[in-house]
């Protein structure tokens, strides 16, 4: 059979409240044409994030039940603990109460106004964590993974020669070198594992350790296992395993790819960075055996990892993500190719190319979705990228509207009402607005700006 079934069956469901679309256009103009402001209620299909906001199963749900909720010592945390271990066996793991938290701390300890942090593309919040400490953010994402188009297998690598010329120049100044996996702000895109070899051999010469940020690693593994013919016949939990080996650490949102919808962890082989993250950690998030999270929270996590590395989820999880993908390119709907793991990114920029950078093509088109069916992406161009830290405004590399796929939780007809609402948009692009910004706050915009047409 060629039919890739949804490798699950629904025991419980949710209603979605269905408006009109007049109804969508009051909405969004109250939210000030700023998707982040609608209600949830208000959206009936919610492609904004891939994060925390996966159905978990039934064993899942079971677990929860079984959550230990002693302060010091919970027997859920070193179920957690074993269950990271199996995958990323580092020696200190800490949980936290989402990747974020995990970046502050570990950012906390190694960065300052001197330091210079290298990744294939940082995500915003890893940015903006940076940044807060005074340190530099650098972005060496190979070239192909600048051009939507480009059909490089692995978009996510980083330029190595880049990066080993940064580090001959100043490598004092780097205290680590971070890797996402996949690279989420360029299009979901997976790294390989010749890459981060690479990258590796890179950082040993010069003594600097690397660090993972590993949200989505489960789909970046079975990227390798589809793409890099050396890995074919490998499970995805050795992959996962023989990836973690060659990094010294890790952040990691748990609401990704450990199918939970809270949590988080930094792990780590340097015992003095530990000692310090746990000191951090007890500051701000919660005793070393929780980090902010609840027992039964550390349950979840402990059974998401075991289902998110099974090869029946990850296979109809890229067949999910590559049929709406491929549906849009059928419209002539300009998308990043290859498919990426998690979400299918739109071209704005190619769409729309009567709205320059700056009057924000991508939030055009996401103000559009949202009209036209009720359907909330999220805009990753110039209004999340733009503003710079001396507070100038550039446009960004791309000017993308990523419709993020939550894990397990639409069916095939939600995607082909998607799809329904595409053919709609592109008989009138041309009448879509560019925006303005009218309010923005001084970091991370993109969640709290007022935008308007012009
Ligand atoms: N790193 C990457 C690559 C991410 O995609 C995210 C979150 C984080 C770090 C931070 O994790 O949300 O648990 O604090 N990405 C979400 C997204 C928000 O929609 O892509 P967090």
């Amino acid at each position: 059979m060629d039919t890739i079934i949804e490798p699950f069956r629904i025991k419980s469901v949710e209603p979605i409240r269905l408006t009109t679309r007049p109804e969508r256009e009051a909405l969004i103009e109250e939210a000030h044409y700023n998707l982040f402001n609608l209600d949830g209620d208000d959206v009936m299909i919610d492609l904004l994030t891939d994060s925390g906001t996966a159905a978990m199963s039934a064993a899942q749900w079971g677990g929860l039940m079984q959550g230990d909720e002693s302060y010091a010592g919970s027997s859920s945390y070193y179920r957690f603990e074993a269950a990271v271990r199996d995958l990323m066996p580092f020696e200190h793991i800490i949980p936290t109460h989402q990747g974020r938290a995990a970046e502050r701390i570990l950012m906390g300890i190694v960065a300052d106004e001197d330091a210079i942090i290298p990744n294939n593309t940082h995500f915003d919040t890893t940015r903006a964590n940076i940044e807060a400490t005074g340190a530099e953010a650098v972005d060496l994402v190979i070239e192909e993974g600048h051009d939507p188009a480009n059909m490089h297998p692995f978009k996510g690598n980083m330029d190595v020669d880049r990066l080993d010329a940064l580090l001959q120049e100043k490598a004092h100044r780097i205290p680590l070198v971070m890797c996402t996996i996949t690279n989420n702000s360029g299009g979901g895109q997976p790294v390989s594992l010749a890459n981060l070899k690479a990258i590796k051999a890179v950082c040993e010469a010069h003594d600097v350790p690397l660090f993972l940020d590993a949200c989505r690693f489960a789909e970046n593994a079975y990227f390798i296992k589809m793409r890099e013919e050396e890995y074919a016949d490998w499970s995805v939990p050795d992959i996962v395993r023989e990836m973690f080996s060659h990094a010294d650490g890790m952040t990691m949102s748990a609401k990704k790819d450990a199918l939970v919808n809270i949590g988080g962890w930094l792990a780590l082989n340097d015992d003095a960075w530990a000692e310090a993250a746990r000191n951090q950690l007890i500051l701000t998030e919660g005793f070393p055996t929780y980090g902010g999270l609840a027992g039964r929270d550390l349950e979840a996590i402990a059974q998401g990892l075991k289902e998110i590395v099974r090869e029946d989820y990850l296979a109809y999880r890229m067949a999910s993500t590559r049929y709406l993908g491929q549906a849009l390119t059928d419209l002539g709907v300009p998308v990043v190719r290859p498919i990426g793991g998690h979400a299918v990114y739109i071209d704005a920029k190619a769409l729309l190319p009567h709205i320059p950078p700056l009057q924000y093509p991508g939030q055009a088109l996401a103000v559009a979705l949202y009209e036209t069916g009720g359907i909330r992406g999220c805009e990753i161009g110039s209004v999340m990228f733009g503003r710079q830290p001396d507070g100038s405004e550039e446009p960004a590399a791309m000017e993308l509207v990523r419709l993020a796929i939550p894990r397990r939780v639409y069916t095939q007809s939600h995607i082909d009402y998607v799809i329904e609402c595409f053919e709609d948009i592109v008989e009138r692009t041309r009448e879509l607005p560019g925006y303005a910004i009218t309010h923005e706050p001084e970091q991370l915009r993109h969640f709290t700006a007022h935008f308007a047409p012009i």
